[in-house]
């Protein structure tokens, strides 16, 4: 009787808890906490698959730089989480996109020799996949062509296509590279594509940067160039429907510039958020959010970030903007936390941007 007392009372306290999710006000313009990560991680990606669901592959997961093959999933109905098949090899900064409801892994950056206990030499892998969330299976994809291989690349969708731009092919503690490298996924034939000469490289080297497609146009915002500190606030774009014209960069040049960033499109406007590499804060963490709108090429600064991070991918659904997890702290910077020297601190932090429609 207890029992069965306690089960009704808990049902009833259940479907108060989901109610007040589901229609916990999304105030223009500010933040709203939601169900942490089951663990701490950054450097991983994030898409969302059908607007219902947000997948969070692959990353680092503690403060001693350990890749991860861990493929967790958030149902946005139930503000849950749940962990899906492993990712079929350990990867950190991975390319990936959804096409047609199923996400293509793209390469990305694997444990190179000698990465151990904080020691880092991450390099390229070209090993792609795709996801079928109705089967929860991965399936083998043609590999990056050769010299193509990198993670940390800005990824844009347009029908069938999958744009990839920039990127990076090594990242160690001292040294890291910064490429102009344009290619292409087809989803239709499952081959890789040239791009025209025009349209095969960004002006300049770019990783960590952020971008997408809106209307025909690939646009390429912010990032860096070899090492942290070199945080960059370019817009480069490429108009995906006449790619022999090739790229051109916009007047429209971020407010902060930062690299390490996330974001995502709602409607017109790129929405981008926080970074590393910032001289001006003790954690080296942007707390910045920065919109741009491509009608009129312009930035608008926003409200900060509650939790500044970097080293996460936004996902956008509906008019939210879905951050998970990240680096409290830039990598590398001593800083002291809880009274000890930690070089990374990964974060469970799982919260959305709500913009205003
Ligand atoms: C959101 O989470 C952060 C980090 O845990 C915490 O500091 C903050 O107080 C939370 N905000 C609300 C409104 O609960
Ligand atoms: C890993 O590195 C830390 C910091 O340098 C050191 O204190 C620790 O002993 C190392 N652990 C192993 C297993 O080598
Ligand atoms: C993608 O591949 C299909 C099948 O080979 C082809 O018909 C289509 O034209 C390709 N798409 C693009 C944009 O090149
Ligand atoms: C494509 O771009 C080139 C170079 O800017 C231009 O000459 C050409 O007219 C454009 N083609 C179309 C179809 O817009
Ligand atoms: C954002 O970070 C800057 C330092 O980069 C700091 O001066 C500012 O107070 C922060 N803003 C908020 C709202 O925390
Ligand atoms: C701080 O350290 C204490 C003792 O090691 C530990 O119990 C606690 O969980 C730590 N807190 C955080 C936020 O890491």
């Amino acid at each position: 009787m207890i029992f069965s007392q306690v089960v009704a009372f808990s049902a009833i306290l259940n479907l108060f808890c989901i109610a007040t999710i589901a229609s916990s006000s999304c105030q223009p313009n500010t933040w709203l906490n939601l169900t942490s990560l089951p663990s701490p991680r950054q450097e991983h990606t994030t898409v969302a698959i059908k607007d219902e669901t947000i997948a969070v592959i692959g990353g680092i997961t503690s403060n001693t730089f350990t890749t991860t093959d861990l493929m967790q999933l958030y149902d946005v109905a139930s503000d849950t989480w749940r962990t899906g098949s492993p990712v079929p090899y350990r990867v950190n900064h991975p390319n990936a996109a959804v096409v047609g409801g199923e996400i293509y892994l793209l390469g990305g950056l694997i444990d190179g020799p000698g990465t151990s206990n904080g020691s880092i030499n991450f390099v390229a892998s070209g090993k792609c996949y795709k996801y079928i969330p109705t089967s929860d299976t991965w399936v083998q994809l043609e590999a990056m062509p050769s010299g193509t291989e990198r993670g940390s690349a800005v990824i844009g969708v347009r029908g069938e296509m999958v744009y990839l731009a920039g990127g990076m092919s090594v990242l160690q503690n001292t040294y890291q590279d910064s490429l102009t490298t344009v290619t292409a996924f087809n989803t239709t034939s499952g081959k890789w594509q040239r791009l025209p000469p025009a349209a095969a490289n960004i002006p300049h080297g770019r990783q960590h940067a952020v971008g997408s497609v809106l209307g025909d146009v690939f646009y390429v915002l912010g990032g860096r160039w070899f090492g942290q500190m070199n945080v960059r606030g370019t817009v480069f774009e490429l108009n995906l429907k006449n790619q022999s014209a090739g790229w051109r960069t916009s007047l429209g040049h971020m407010l902060v510039p930062r690299g390490g960033l996330c974001g995502d499109v709602i409607g017109s406007t790129y929405y981008t958020f926080g970074g590393e590499g910032n001289p001006n804060s003790l954690s080296g963490v942007f707390n910045e959010t920065e919109a741009f709108d491509v009608s009129t090429q312009r930035w608008t600064e926003l409200m900060p970030m509650a939790v500044p991070r970097h080293g996460t991918h936004a996902a956008a659904i509906g008019n939210r903007v879905y951050i998970p997890g990240g680096g409290l702290q830039q990598d590398g910077k001593p800083v002291v936390t809880n009274g000890s020297v930690l070089f990374s601190n990964p974060s469970a932090h799982f919260d959305v941007y709500c913009v205003e429609i």
